[in-house]
């Protein structure tokens, strides 16, 4: 089954409960094979990718079991500090695994992710900083060979708060000798749990959540036990729908992960309340045309920047959106124009016109974020869509088209005959 068959311009109502966040639980699964023993680790959304890295962590020697949301995962039997080019080629973050490997035995052999749909995703900031923490790193026919004894604390400043490098970074340094201050670090709130998560194992990482990270060196980690934050992009995308097709209720949500989000909806007209777990949006029938540009956390979240652009495809007006983390994210573009919208690419912006209504067409996913723009679009459009490779929707959100036709939407996996 690979299509999502939507007929649009259904009301939306009732509640959805939101899900663990996907870029959460990647480092905390790599962080959990750090230490022997259990370490158990609730809220796991059921995902490609969270199946994707049980695989990963298997063939490098862990036992994991993974039920209803649970997710146990053994250590003690860690072994062989390999990640194999079929795997890590099929999802980036299995480069995490660098870091943990290589502090808990010393050498690790990860193949170099590729680049992926919207452009190359270098790694040379999570090198930089391992070798600035003393591993002899070498490139051989496609894997990264990391080595060192023992590494030594440092000093590291990111040229960009990089989410995957201040992770990876920090899982080294978590067992290095002496202290490793990291400056420019990510303040995602994925890496501030995964700093969390660290510090219950045994590390003594303090500055979470801040730009400067500062971790003294642990003999070693033990197992501990977690749960995963929600996800923030799920939510952001979820509430872009709600903005125009009806009043929806967030559950098990944490607002103040969408600072920015939150007043950019109401800047469209979008009336929106929050509880301590919950937000509610009250959409509008007239939205208006607001320019984005994404920023690291607490910014806009460029994993939310296609959807952005779905909601301004119908604005009354124009709007600018510049995406700052990724100049090249704009695959979803051709594929939203494919709706009658009316967007022009220069550069990292977009141009977005707004066009009275959307109708239906057969589309194609290139990404998971670009996948849950064109879902917000079939659902705004007039007639039928069909979204083909929805192996990349399946990535990144657990059951969406479920959740949607639990809020009223029509909605439905279908085979290739749709
Ligand atoms: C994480 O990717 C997320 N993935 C991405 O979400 C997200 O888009 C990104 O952070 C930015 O927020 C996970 O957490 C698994 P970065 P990551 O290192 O860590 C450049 C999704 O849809 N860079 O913060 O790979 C890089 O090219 C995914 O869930 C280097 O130049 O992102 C980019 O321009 C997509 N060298 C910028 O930094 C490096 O060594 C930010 O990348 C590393 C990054």
């Amino acid at each position: 089954m690979d299509k999502l068959i939507i007929h649009g311009q259904k009301p939306l109502s009732g509640s959805v409960k939101i899900s663990g966040a996907k870029n959460a639980v990647l480092p905390i699964m790599t962080a959990a094979i750090m230490a022997e023993g259990k370490s158990r680790i609730k809220r796991v959304p059921d995902l490609r990718d969270t199946r994707t890295m049980i695989k990963l962590l298997e063939i490098v020697g862990a036992k994991c079991t993974f039920h209803n949301g649970s997710l146990i995962i053994d250590g003690s039997t860690v072994n062989n500090p390999e990640a194999p080019y079929d795997l890590v080629k099929t999802m980036r973050a299995s480069f995490y695994v660098l870091g943990p490997l290589l502090a808990r035995f010393g050498s690790v052999k990860v193949s170099l992710p590729g680049g992926c749909a919207w452009g190359p995703r270098p790694v040379d900031f999570h090198l930089k900083g391992l070798e600035k923490l003393g591993a002899k790193i070498t490139l051989n026919s496609g894997y990264i060979l990391a080595e060192a004894k023992r590494l030594k604390g440092t000093k590291i400043s990111f040229e960009f708060p990089s989410v995957g490098a201040t992770g990876n970074i920090a899982m080294a340094a978590t067992t290095a000798q002496g202290t490793t201050v990291i400056e420019n670090a990510a303040r995602e709130p994925e890496i501030v749990q995964l700093c969390e998560y660290l510090n219950a194992m045994g590390a003594s990482i303090g500055g979470i959540g801040t730009s400067r990270i500062v971790i003294e060196g642990v003999d070693s980690l033990h197992s501990a036990d977690i749960k995963v934050i929600p996800d923030r992009i799920e939510a952001g995308t979820f509430l872009m729908a709600g903005a125009v097709l009806g009043k929806i209720k967030l559950t098990d949500v944490n607002p103040s992960h969408l600072d920015t989000v939150l007043l950019k909806l109401k800047e469209i007209g979008a009336d929106i309340n929050t509880s301590s777990n919950s937000i509610t949006i009250n959409p509008t029938d007239n939205i208006k045309p607001v320019d984005m540009t994404t920023a690291v956390y607490p910014g806009f979240a460029t994993d939310l920047q296609a959807q952005w652009v779905a909601l301004m495809t119908i604005a009354a007006g124009s709007s600018v959106i510049t995406d700052t983390v990724y100049h090249d994210r704009f695959s979803h573009i051709p594929e939203l124009n494919r709706f009658g919208a009316n967007i022009r690419v220069d550069n990292n912006t977009a141009f977005v016109r707004g066009v009275e209504e959307l109708v239906g067409a057969p589309v194609m996913s290139t990404d998971i974020r670009a996948s849950a723009a064109l879902i917000i679009a079939g659902l705004f459009a007039k007639g039928k869509t069909t979204v083909s490779r929805i192996y990349h929707i399946d990535r990144g959100y657990e059951k969406i088209e479920d959740k949607f036709r639990l809020l009223g939407a029509n909605i439905h996996r279908g085979n290739s005959n749709g």
